[in-house]
């Protein structure tokens, strides 16, 4: 029996995020649509319908459609390689149910025990935690906020052993919102390359760059690397559960597809039709847009928060993704609060939920005082968590 510890963030979130009346800034999907509203992103007049009700309910293509694959393919070539000689193809995908089962089928079918893997942080949590349940001997990455969260190479080069396999990466981060940008993730690569490294990149939250140039997927820069993504959080559909994993390894690539068989078969074929839908060309511009914009309205509302309460917290201003790490404390002392206790609180006063970093990303030590805001929310529930919340801190940060 595999045995591994408890997913922090998750049961956080599961325990607090049905409160009745939550003011839900904890969350790291771009505020999700119905699917009322995705067929209005459809730029093609005469679209055929979300879904062909006469198609059979079997279990559909293993791997995920061609269609859906193809779709997935082109959202790579958007930003990395609209010249490339040799793109990424639907070949290269495999579909999966979120990002979190590419994660999981990534890190099972690769790694195991005697190996050493070698794993940014903070992360989310399944990016550590799986390999060490599976045996394998995990090294901790630490990013700092004196870096603005951007790995160091240097601190890279001193983590090698001659038993490391894998290097993990999650561009852009979480919880931290930083980008790796290209110089250094080009730094990255060639650390890989020297060590003959798998190199793994969780991206699940690309391409929602709304303010930083956006860097190519691992993809594009490393023939022996893995990316996983899903339609969760850059495109706002979590419900459907659709993700991949996706590599220009053959050999990796089978090995993926094998163990993949004893788990999924198939994703749903209804599940399937939304994300080809969401992710086809004249769909997905119009989504993004509308997400990149939530993003950027909504950063510049907690950028006047964290300005208007310097006495009581800063951060590092996120480039990316939908999440950002804010550092609360006592206004008369320096003292950073006691995050968890000062999440349970201001959820109990305010109904505004945030999520503990020191419990949920630094391993109960970490990360003190830190809160992880999930920004990309409905505007006006951001703008009305930010003032209570302004309110609590005025009152209660003496
Ligand atoms: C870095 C990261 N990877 C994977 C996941 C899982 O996402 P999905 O909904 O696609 O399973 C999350 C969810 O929060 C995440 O933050």
């Amino acid at each position: 029996m595999v045995r591994i510890p408890a997913f922090e963030v998750e049961q956080w979130m599961d325990k607090y995020e049905t409160t009745p009346g939550v003011l839900n800034i904890s969350e790291t999907c771009a505020s999700s649509i119905t699917l009322e509203q995705l067929v209005q992103f459809n730029s093609q007049k005469d679209a055929a319908p979300l879904f062909d009700l006469s198609a059979r309910m079997t279990y559909g293509t293993i791997l995920g459609s061609e269609e859906l694959r193809q779709n997935i393919a082109d959202t790579y070539r958007d930003q990395d390689e609209p010249e490339a000689a040799s793109p990424v193809s639907p070949e290269d995908v495999i579909v999966t149910q979120g990002a979190i089962s590419a994660n999981y089928l990534a890190l099972y079918s690769l790694v195991g025990p005697g190996d050493h893997v070698v794993c940014v942080f903070p992360t989310y949590q399944q990016l550590y935690s799986v390999p060490e349940s599976l045996g394998a001997e995990v090294s901790l990455w630490k990013l700092r906020a004196e870096d603005s969260y951007v790995p160091d190479v240097s601190q890279l080069k001193t983590l090698i052993k001659s038993n490391t396999k894998m290097l993990i990466i999650n561009n852009p981060n979480n919880p931290t919102g930083a980008t790796i940008p290209l110089p250094v993730l080009s730094q990255i690569v060639s650390v890989a390359k020297a060590h003959d490294l798998i190199l793994f990149s969780d991206e699940v939250y690309r391409p929602l760059f709304h303010s930083s140039p956006a860097p190519p997927s691992v993809l594009s820069l490393y023939p022996k690397s893995l990316a996983t993504s899903s339609l969760s959080k850059a495109w706002a559909l979590a419900g459907i559960r659709v993700g991949w994993v996706a590599t220009r390894d053959g050999a990796l690539r089978a090995r993926l597809a094998s163990a993949r068989d004893y788990t999924t078969i198939s994703v749903s074929q209804v599940d399937d039709g939304v994300a080809r839908y969401a992710l086809s060309a004249p769909v997905r511009p119009s989504l993004l847009a509308r997400n990149v914009g939530l993003a950027r309205a909504n950063l510049e509302l907690l950028a006047r928060f964290v300005a208007d309460h310097a006495r009581t917290c800063d951060w590092v201003r996120p480039t990316a993704g939908t999440t950002a790490l804010v550092r609360f404390r006592h206004r008369e002392s320096g003292r950073p609060v006691d995050d968890v206790a000062f999440c349970e609180d201001v959820l109990r006063r305010t109904r505004v939920m945030l999520v503990p970093a020191s419990k949920c990303f630094g391993n109960g030590t970490e990360f003190r005082g830190c809160v992880r805001v999930g920004y990309v929310s409905e505007t006006e529930v951001l703008r009305e968590a930010l003032e209570s919340l302004g309110a609590y801190v005025a009152d209660n940060l003496a």
